[in-house]
């Protein structure tokens, strides 16, 4: 049987990127998901589900808005009658300003999509969650939050903010049977990274990216949803509070230069 059958999935920023190849995943082994995001796009997310033969819904809604994610985790429980797993994907970066260019405006905006989304899915979703006597929850966090030097100032906070809330909610859920697990994506192409991997095929410099990793290369969304389906799944039933990073091995060595081979 498939790992998700019967199970009710939320994933935010499910219009795009990470998160559409996790909707799909999930769909694709058994769940019903409702697929979430601040972009009509999600409407197509949901129709290749279901052209594939997957159980999904859309909703438009804003991943840092207390209401909104209190919509959605009522419509979790309308739709499905309840909610098992919680992956709280939804992201923006913010460009590349350093601390001094990037305003107050700014960080308030990231902040609030990037940790406080996560903050408020495991809030309002947790306690369905525990209603279920099982269940888990995945956030993405990113390298970025491990250490600097992958997107602005206020979005490695966000991130390192995000790899916080994973350990403080697993513990904050001790005893409910609901897990907590983040991942930490190296460079993935999505949306989100489109514009570099376009500029450097302009230039025909795309053989240079990825290469500050062991694997040479960039990774692909379902390289990040996998995993997020590994956690989310019995599989990794002992797997609490952790973050792993899936970078190709970015996060593994210090910023010096490679061996000769
Ligand atoms: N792509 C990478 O290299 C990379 C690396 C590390 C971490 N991440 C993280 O992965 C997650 C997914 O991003 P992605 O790379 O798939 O990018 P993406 O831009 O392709 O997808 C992000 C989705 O989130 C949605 N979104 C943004 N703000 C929202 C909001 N307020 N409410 C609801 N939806 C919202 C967007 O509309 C988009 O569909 C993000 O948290 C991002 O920070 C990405």
């Amino acid at each position: 049987m498939a790992r998700f059958t019967g199970k009710s999935v939320i994933v935010t920023g499910a219009a795009s990127g990470i998160g559409r190849a996790s909707a799909m995943l999930f769909a694709a082994e058994g769940a019903s998901v409702i697929a979430a995001d601040k972009a009509a796009g999600v409407g197509d997310t949901v129709a290749a589900i279901k052209a594939a033969g997957g159980k999904a819904v859309s909703m438009e809604m804003d991943a840092g808005n207390s209401g909104d994610v209190k919509e959605l985790i009522a419509l979790a429980l309308q739709t499905n009658g309840g909610l098992d797993i919680l992956y709280a994907n939804a992201g923006i970066s913010g460009g590349t300003p350093n601390l001094f260019e990037q305003t107050e405006e700014q960080w308030k905006q990231i902040l609030q999509v990037n940790l406080i989304g996560p903050m408020l899915a495991i809030q309002f979703g947790a306690p369905e969650i525990i209603k279920r006597g099982k269940g888990a929850i995945v956030c993405t966090a990113s390298v970025a939050g491990l250490r600097y030097g992958a997107g602005s100032p206020a979005y490695s906070a966000s991130k390192a903010g995000v790899i916080s809330l994973v350990s403080l909610a697993a513990n904050n859920l001790a005893g409910t049977n609901v897990r907590v697990n983040g991942i930490c994506p190296g460079l993935i192409e999505t949306g989100m990274t489109q514009p570099i991997f376009d500029r450097a095929r302009e230039k025909g410099t795309d053989d240079k990216i990825g290469q500050l990793n062991p694997l040479r290369r960039a990774g692909q969304p379902e390289e990040i949803a996998k995993v997020a389906l590994f956690l989310a799944s019995d599989d990794a039933s002992y797997v609490n509070g952790q973050v792993l990073p899936v970078d190709g091995g970015l996060s593994s060595s210090l910023p010096i230069v490679p061996p000769r081979r």
